[in-house]
């Protein structure tokens, strides 16, 4: 394993828990080349004293960069890899949640090949320990499923919002964080990620000091998703936006046709409707597949079969929400259809995107190490 690793480590008041840190690092690394980079943020406990301590006794290499105030999580991690000489970057927390015997088999997995390797909680042999309060779980829940919907790279990913991953170095294009907290997802959704394994471990209790996550840090971190999806909405080319544009086309030539149907050969015009939706269909499809959804790779016969699936599923959805908005909430007709229509729309939108035209940028292997349970690292 020839790499160089360096660990960026963020901390804000971690005194009680640094020292056994670095120790348990240097238990778990030995043989391989490594750095520890402690990037502190104004801790007041002395924090990285108690590093610089500890990795003297231990002949640990490392770096502290002592940033004064708290400038965040993910901008910790970017100034701690631009401080890395290491080509292999492992990010973890100080609190000793991420298990340092996990570090091996992260490093060993990019050794390997794999762009980025997950600590993961959700995969087969990972987990949380018991006392993980219920509502930071629907937290993590609800935030790994917003990415899902949000960021299409991170849609095969089980824990896209882990503290706790390595990279390759060359891997990391951002100069900045879109988010207080979840650098991993800036990562993922912006820089180009071939391969992304995830490695099962279990989220530990805190044993000393308290979690710095807060009412703030949520907030910011919708605000991150909503600043990747804006760049992401850049990156792909505004995708929605036309797949609204083909969506109008769709209406004309549906309308066209309609009209051709009825008023011309003169057919009734419950049977015209039929060439009509199906024209609105073809159009759709091939306009979506040569222009929104250029990049992604489908063959013509089986996409425009997926894309009636997915058309019947918007249309369902349309039909449900307005005639539960008309009839259950009393909402207007003529408003509830609106609406139904907007509710159809993302229906089908979200149909293709993770459907129809399904993203394959990153190829996921949750399941390299799930064989071996947490007891192995
Ligand atoms: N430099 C710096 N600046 N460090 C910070 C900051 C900050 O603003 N906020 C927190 N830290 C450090 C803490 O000292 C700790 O080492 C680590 O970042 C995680 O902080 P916690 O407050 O313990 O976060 P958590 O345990 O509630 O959540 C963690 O685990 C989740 C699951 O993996 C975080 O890593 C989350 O990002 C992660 O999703
Ligand atoms: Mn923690």
């Amino acid at each position: 394993m020839g790499d160089s690793v360096s660990i960026v480590v963020p901390t804000l008041n971690e005194a009680g828990n640094v020292g056994r840190l670095i120790e348990e690092l240097a238990t778990n690394l030995k043989g391989i080349d490594y750095e520890i980079i402690i990037v502190d943020d104004g801790s007041t406990d002395g924090t990285t004293k108690v590093a610089e301590e500890a990795a003297r006794g231990l002949g640990v290499n490392l770096k502290v960069i002592e940033r004064g105030r708290r400038l965040g999580l993910s901008s910790a991690v970017i100034d701690g890899v631009r401080a890395s000489r290491g080509n292999v970057i492992v990010v973890m927390d100080a609190d000793l949640q991420h298990p340092p015997s996990v570090v091996p088999k992260l490093i060993e997995a990019v050794s390997n090949g794999a762009d980025v390797a997950i600590a993961s909680r959700y995969v087969k042999g990972g987990g949380i320990a018991g006392d993980w309060p219920i509502l930071r779980r629907v937290i993590s829940w609800g935030a790994a499923t917003l990415a899902h919907i949000l960021i299409p790279s991170a849609r095969g990913i089980k824990d896209p919002v882990s503290g706790f991953f390595a990279f390759k170095k060359s891997v990391m294009c951002l100069n900045r964080p879109y988010g207080d907290y979840k650098i991993l997802l800036d990562i993922l959704a912006l820089c180009r990620v071939g391969s992304v394994v995830e490695v099962p471990y279990v989220f530990r209790t805190r044993e000393a000091g308290s979690s710095k996550l807060g009412a703030r840090q949520i907030v910011n971190y919708v605000k991150q998703l909503v600043s990747i999806t804006v760049n992401l909405l850049a990156i792909s080319k505004y995708r929605p936006l036309k797949f609204a544009t083909v969506g109008v086309i769709g209406l004309f030539v549906s309308e066209l046709v309609l009209h051709a149907f009825w008023r011309i050969l003169g057919l009734p015009y419950f049977i015209s409707l039929i060439p009509a939706l199906e024209a609105g269909i073809v159009n759709n499809f091939t306009l979506n597949k040569v222009w929104t959804f250029r990049d992604r790779s489908v063959g013509y016969l089986v996409g425009l079969g997926k894309y009636h699936v997915a058309s019947l599923v918007g249309t369902a959805v349309n039909y449900a929400v307005t005639n539960l908005l008309h009839y259950v909430l009393g909402v207007n007709g003529y408003v509830a259809y609106v609406i139904g229509v907007i509710f159809g729309f993302l229906a089908n939108y979200i149909m293709a995107e993770v459907y129809v035209f399904k993203y394959r940028g990153v190829v996921v292997n949750n399941t390299i190490a799930s064989t071996q349970g947490p007891e192995a690292y």
